[in-house]
């Protein structure tokens, strides 16, 4: 039995997808009624079982709804995934954000893994049993200016991967995190990163040469949340098509090998 966060779109409803076609019953939150119920709809025609409950996950009483139903529909919890995260509310610079979105970054990135993880674990730790996979990015290891808040509470949430996977593992719990970087997702579409550039040049930029696809990053959460990885807790894994290990290099325009020099041309 999995719960997903903010699993109607994006990663999130990858990764409902991806879990619930391996026989998961999947308890789906999302803010988004209309497009939770037709996730669920998509899953159960394709022979799944899913349910969804609808609210803001930074509504503590959200996640005490989640837990009640999973133990409702499946009596334990197997699976936690803690998907929701934003880069908003924006501002231009650090300097002109304001206490108001710091809250709100807080809230959407960092808070609500904490809140859902503390309904779920007793669960999992009466079970002696469970995976917790957290999505951070790869902001909380490589600095984005601009996103300074956002980048600190994703550095939060991979630092709270770490502790609490200590912490759990004498029960037989595994928490890990994954790190995304440019998913062609509703918050991060493919357009919007291009910015009116020309598309040939994202092999300059993404060592793999392309945008990730959301099936991509949910097969990594599901690969967590399998005895493959049974030795493996307290880690970020970094699902980015390679752009945390160029960290600043890029492929030259002109073809002839690499360059950590701006090209503007
Ligand atoms: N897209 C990327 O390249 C990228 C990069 C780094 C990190 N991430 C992280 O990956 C995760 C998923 O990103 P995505 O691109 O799939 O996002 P998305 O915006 O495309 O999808 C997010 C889903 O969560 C739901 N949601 C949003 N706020 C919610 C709330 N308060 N309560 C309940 N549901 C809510 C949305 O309705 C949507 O279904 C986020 O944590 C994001 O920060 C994404």
């Amino acid at each position: 039995m999995t719960i997903v966060t903010g699993g109607a779109h994006g990663i999130g409803g990858a990764t409902v997808r991806r879990l619930a076609r391996r026989g998961d019953i999947v308890v789906l939150n999302d803010i988004d009624p209309d497009g939770a119920e037709a996730t669920r709809a998509e899953v159960e025609r394709a022979g799944g079982r899913c349910e969804v409950v609808v609210g803001d996950i930074v509504e503590r009483e959200v996640a005490d709804r989640l837990v009640e139903r999973a133990l409702r529909v499946a009596g334990r919890i197997d699976v936690l995934v803690n998907n929701v995260g934003d880069f908003r509310p924006a501002s231009k610079d650090f300097v002109r954000s304001t206490p108001e979105q710091w809250q709100r970054l807080y809230e959407l990135n960092l808070r609500h893994v904490l809140d859902v993880s503390h309904a779920v674990l007793p669960h999992m730790i009466e079970q002696s049993s469970g995976y917790i996979v957290n999505i951070s990015t790869v902001e909380a290891f490589r600095g984005i200016p601009g996103h300074a808040a956002y980048s600190a509470f994703n550095a939060g949430v991979s630092a709270f991967t770490k502790s609490l996977a200590v912490e759990v593992a004498r029960h037989g719990i595994r928490v890990n995190a994954i790190a995304p970087d440019l998913a062609d997702s509703q918050q991060t579409p493919a357009a919007a990163m291009l910015r009116g550039k020309d598309e040939a040049r994202i092999p300059t930029w993404v060592p793999v040469g392309r945008f990730g696809h959301v099936d991509e990053y949910a097969r990594v959460i599901e690969f967590l949340t399998t005895d493959g990885a049974s030795y493996l807790t307290g880690h970020t894994i970094p699902v980015d098509g390679g752009t945390l290990a160029a960290s600043g290099w890029y492929a030259r325009v002109d073809g002839k090998g690499w360059t950590n020099f701006p090209q503007h041309t």
